[in-house]
């Protein structure tokens, strides 16, 4: 008998993956990825990655979902007992994300509250990281607890735990039913005020300014794919573990296209918001635009409070709205980080969800403290960086050879899509997945290796000035790598549950 979870409507599910993918790397990561990257002309690299890889890639996991019916792990086991590992990887490589993703949203939360009382300062990079963070231990040492970050982290985890506890269409979907909407509204508040500041189209002339000489650079396709990766939240069990709650008829490749580009839409509208307010703090201080630009946590949280200061009215006001949307966007694409693991625990131990909540969410919000400690940001930074080459991308690219060459099962996946999609797939899916897709990250990988091999770090974020490498290095493996072995482990053990796959037709039942 069928007793998954189910979204109750179709605009519940397509409003979670869209909350799953609008999150923290559209808005603090998005605008500088693409500026560092050629501004305008980034946007080749960007929408191939999107139309060859993103888009594929997000109609192969809901099909895979829907089809299985199973959290990542059990997906996989499905289509191939040997491939479990896989599924468990990708939920271990979920499971690093949520533990300092949720640090960035607690930061927000306190920076929301900063921002009613201006309590930045003038020096708000010192502000961040002195009097906020209490950053003065050097990369690797621990410290102590910030309690000024704990407090909201043990909030954020509050939140999204009993959001989980409550199920996939009380919780989840009705989360996202509040929170999208309000984010969507937020923040085109924020972006018509960003345009029609003085010096706005200075910054959104250096935005859109094309330097077609760096598409020819392998770097600036790394980081378009890494971007869409993340941002999508593919290849970490993530769109797997959702659409593993859609009723038997739902349209897959019309919801796929509607979560990509309704994904990518948002993110263009945070990099022309993020650009008018750096053009207008550019105008305001006599300086050239780059000088301006800074990516990840400098941009949020150093350079956004200094523009807010310089905001011609209403302050406080433009301030608490961009961290709440930071909050809104950050705390949908958690839940759905987290509901990763919390379905991968319930399908294999046959365990309550309300365990698997407890042990899954419990863990990873103590793992979590390590970085609301004083060295907690340079944790955070070398977690991040390491976890998506060699966590998402590296997952990416298993996954689409996996699936096309060794498994063989995309003819398979493209008629199960076919059957209940008004959109019909054709030659563009399989040779995306087939070929372009495994040649692309297959090549970036080497490329990526070789780079870190010999410890030329180049990061979204661009806080490593000054790290060891022997510290980037040797944490930023452990932690790729022990997502790995968990992986491992977890596949090694028992299924509870009976596993086996029966086909979901009118006449047989999944059990
Ligand atoms: N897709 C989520 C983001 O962009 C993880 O932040």
């Amino acid at each position: 008998m069928e007793t998954r979870s189910q979204w109750g409507t179709r605009a519940g599910f397509i409003l979670a993956a869209v909350g799953s993918a609008i999150g923290l790397g559209n808005i603090w990561r998005f605008p500088a990825v693409a500026y560092d990257n050629g501004g305008g002309a980034f946007f080749i690299p960007y929408l191939f990655a999107l139309l060859t890889a993103g888009i594929p890639i997000l109609i192969l996991e809901f099909t895979m979902g829907h089809k299985y019916r199973g959290s990542a792990p059990l997906t996989y086991k499905r289509i191939n007992k040997n491939s479990e590992f896989i599924g468990w990887w990708a939920v271990a490589v979920a499971f690093v994300i949520s533990t300092y993703y949720s640090v960035i949203i607690a930061w927000a939360i306190s920076y929301s509250v900063f921002s009613l009382k201006l309590t930045w300062g003038e020096d708000t990079g010192a502000f961040l990281m002195n009097d906020y963070l209490h950053r003065t231990v050097d990369p690797g040492q621990v410290g102590s607890l910030v309690p000024g970050v704990l407090i909201p982290l043990i909030i954020v985890w509050i939140v999204v735990l009993g959001i989980l506890f409550r199920g996939v269409k009380k919780g989840i979907e009705i989360a996202n039913r509040i929170f999208i909407p309000a984010l969507v509204i937020i923040f085109l508040i924020i972006v018509i005020r960003a345009v029609t500041l003085p010096g706005a189209a200075a910054g959104l002339d250096a935005f859109f300014k094309p330097d077609f000489s760096r598409i020819f650079e392998s770097g600036v396709w790394v980081q378009a794919y890494g971007q869409i990766f993340f941002s999508l939240s593919i290849a970490f069990a993530i769109m797997i573990t959702y659409s593993s709650y859609l009723p038997k008829k739902s349209d897959i490749t019309n919801n796929a296209f509607i979560t990509g580009f309704g994904n990518s839409a948002f993110e263009l509208l945070a990099g022309i918001g993020v650009f008018a307010v750096l053009g207008f703090m550019a105008t305001q201080s006599n300086l050239p635009i780059d000088e301006v630009v800074e990516g990840g946590v400098g941009l949020a949280f150093v350079v956004f409070p200094q523009i807010i200061n310089q905001f011609p009215a209403l302050n406080e006001l433009f301030g608490f709205l961009f961290f709440a949307s930071l909050v809104l966007a950050g705390l949908t694409s958690l839940m759905s980080i987290t509901e990763t693991y919390v379905a991968g625990l319930v399908d294999k131990f046959n365990i309550s969800r309300t365990k698997a909540v407890l042990f899954g969410g419990g863990l990873a919000a103590i793992i979590s403290f390590l970085f609301a400690t004083q060295g907690g940001l340079f944790f955070l930074d070398a977690a991040d960086y390491f976890i998506n080459q060699f966590g998402v991308a590296l997952l990416g690219l298993v996954e689409v050879v996996l699936i096309a060459w060794v498994f063989r099962k995309l003819g398979e996946f493209k008629s199960h899509a076919n059957e209940i999609s008004d959109i019909r797939l054709g030659s563009w899916w399989t040779i995306s997945l087939g070929l372009i897709t495994p040649l692309v990250l297959g090549y970036m990988m080497f490329d990526l290796l070789k780079t870190n091999l010999l410890r030329e770090f180049d990061s979204p974020t661009g806080n490593y000035e000054g790290y060891s490498d022997t510290f980037i290095l040797f944490g930023g493996w452990a932690v790729a790598i022990l997502a790995l072995i968990v992986g491992i482990l977890f596949a090694t053990s028992k299924w509870k549950k009976d596993p086996t796959y029966v086909e979901d037709t009118d006449k047989k039942e999944v059990n």
